[in-house]
């Protein structure tokens, strides 16, 4: 029981090449150019494993924000990358992977000691998942193109008429904090693939891989302009990037609050949006599961990253006839998820990101405890100087409960049981949510049923969180406009265009 207090959180020493990624002088990227910031601000950066301050970057100022837009239009109103060949844009973007793959090492460690997150996870799942989205996007470039479309009106012969596919233009691109590397590839490489130039925003608690970012793209010879990263904070910096009358599409990952805000300030110049915002997703588990598979997989579903994923299965539902064995087989992988500093490599979760969000997932179990919630697991943290919390599975909850009804971003999980299946489906869609979904079944026909009455972007079936380049990725209702990834998500980054011409 106590084996999770004895654990020795202390955090390992950095590697050379990252100590050398921390003592970069704090500037921007702009125009082909590591730049220095027209303000002196700096924010800082802390390793949440410790707590403690290892490096600072630019608080980008207005001004920076106009140097980087004016950078961007620029490169793209001379049609220095959208007019060079696509074989060229073709190689560079495989470019751009394979430094990405070269450097995986020193990048799963800096996301490693910026997020919090275990540098085992990183080096699988967000390093080779961002180099998959450059090389994905790659394979797109000889292959975008419009039709030749006969008139429906009109007689035949009269008009030669065609479709063409451009580039939307200069693009502001704000991610968060979670993923940070993988969130900045999945959002620059389909504005490279369209043609596009960009100015990408990290998030203030996470800017180190985006700017070791900056460097691989310079590397791999992408032409100056084309893409700029700032680094600074959201109201200010991401607010002039949402506003800029020069910026012509807007692509945001994050909190579902911002992302209104956000689709607000960009309406005055009328930007496309694409928005990618929160959830609280649920997983249903049917009474024929089998319990010795579904219980680790469930549990990964909302304990991976901490918790802090879009996509969390983070409401369980669990049929009444398997509900208590499959808490039970949650509560027996207490150890594996049992958190550990960042660089432990027997770590599976680390910290949260920041003492921020620590406060705030904290506050949403103690909300759940005074609401009435039982505590089958964790709802505590391990002590210690970082950001840690418990894997927390609490029981005996509400629909009107705020742990029921709001996204935590953390590792906590509210589990319910069912007895019928419409219930459970009008119970997982009572939520202004619809980000994704799980359902836990060997029983084919019920998954493709229930499938279909979810209503979420993505629904997964005996597994969570599998996430692919090729597959478009959206959600429905409040979590979100538009699509990433796929087909889909390259096209929200080109314009159609039709030329008629008469005969
Ligand atoms: P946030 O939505 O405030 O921040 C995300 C990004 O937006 C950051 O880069 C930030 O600098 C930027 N931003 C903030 N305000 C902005 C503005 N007015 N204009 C332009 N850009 C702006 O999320 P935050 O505060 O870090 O986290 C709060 C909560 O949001 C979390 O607890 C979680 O529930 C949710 N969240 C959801 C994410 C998701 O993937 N769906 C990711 C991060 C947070
Ligand atoms: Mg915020």
């Amino acid at each position: 029981m106590n084996e999770v207090t004895t654990i020795d959180r202390t955090q390992r020493e950095y590697s050379d090449a990252v100590k050398k990624a921390l003592a970069r002088k704090p500037q921007l990227y702009i125009n082909g150019e590591w730049v220095d910031s027209s303000g002196g601000e700096t924010i800082d950066v802390e390793d949440p494993s410790t707590g403690k301050v290892i490096s600072s970057f630019v608080e980008a100022t207005d001004k920076d924000i106009d140097r980087a837009v004016a950078a961007a239009r620029t490169a793209f109103d001379d049609g220095r990358w959208r007019n060079m060949p696509p074989v060229a844009r073709e190689k560079m973007m495989h470019k751009i992977a394979d430094l990405i793959l070269e450097h995986a090492d020193e990048l799963a460690e800096l996301e490693a000691i910026d997020v919090g997150k275990p540098k085992g996870m990183a080096a699988v799942i967000d390093v080779p998942g961002a180099a998959a989205h450059f090389s994905y996007m790659a394979g797109w470039l000889g292959k975008i193109g419009g039709e030749t479309q006969a008139p429906y009106s009109m007689p035949g012969g009269m008009m030669f008429a065609y479709t063409q596919k451009e580039p939307v233009g200069v693009c502001a691109q704000i991610v968060p904090w979670n993923f940070p590397l993988l969130m900045a590839c999945l959002k620059i490489a389909p504005a490279l693939a369209a043609g596009c130039t960009t100015i990408l925003k990290p998030a203030e608690q996470t800017s180190l891989t985006a700017l070791r970012l900056a460097d691989l793209i310079h590397e791999a010879g992408v032409p100056a302009g084309v893409v700029n990263i700032v680094t600074g904070y959201g109201h200010t910096g991401g607010d002039r990037m949402v506003k800029h009358p020069d910026v012509d599409k807007v692509a945001f990952t994050g909190s579902t609050e911002i992302g209104k805000l956000i689709n607000r300030n960009a309406t005055d110049t009328l930007k496309h949006v694409t928005l990618e915002l929160g959830g609280k997703s649920p997983v249903v588990v049917m009474p024929d599961v089998d319990v010795a598979e579904t219980a680790p997989g469930v549990s990964q579903a909302i304990f991976f990253n901490s918790g802090q994923v879009c996509v969390a299965g983070s409401r369980l539902y669990a049929h009444k006839s398997v509900f208590d064995k499959v808490v039970e087989g949650m509560a027996e992988t207490k150890d594996f998820w049992a958190p550990r500093a960042s660089l432990d490599p027997d770590g599976h979760m680390g910290p949260l990101v920041s003492k921020e969000q620590h406060e705030r997932v904290m506050g949403y179990i103690d909300a759940g405890k005074r609401d009435g919630a039982s505590v089958l697991m964790g709802g505590d943290t391990p002590g210690g100087d970082g950001y840690y919390v418990n894997p927390t599975i609490l029981t005996d909850v509400n629909p009107q409960m705020s742990v029921v009804r709001e996204e935590i971003f953390g590792p906590v999980v509210v589990a319910q049981r069912f007895e019928d299946l419409d219930e459970v489906v009008k119970d997982a869609n009572d939520t202004q949510y619809g980000l994704a979904a799980g359902v836990w079944t060997k029983n084919a026909s019920a998954a493709h049923q229930i499938a279909s009455k979810l209503k979420a972007g993505t629904v997964w079936v005996n597994c969570h969180a599998m996430i692919d380049p090729a597959l478009p990725f959206g959600g429905y209702k409040e979590s979100g406009i538009g699509h990433e990834q796929g087909r889909l998500g390259l096209e929200a980054y080109l314009e159609t265009k039709t030329v008629m011409m008469k005969l």
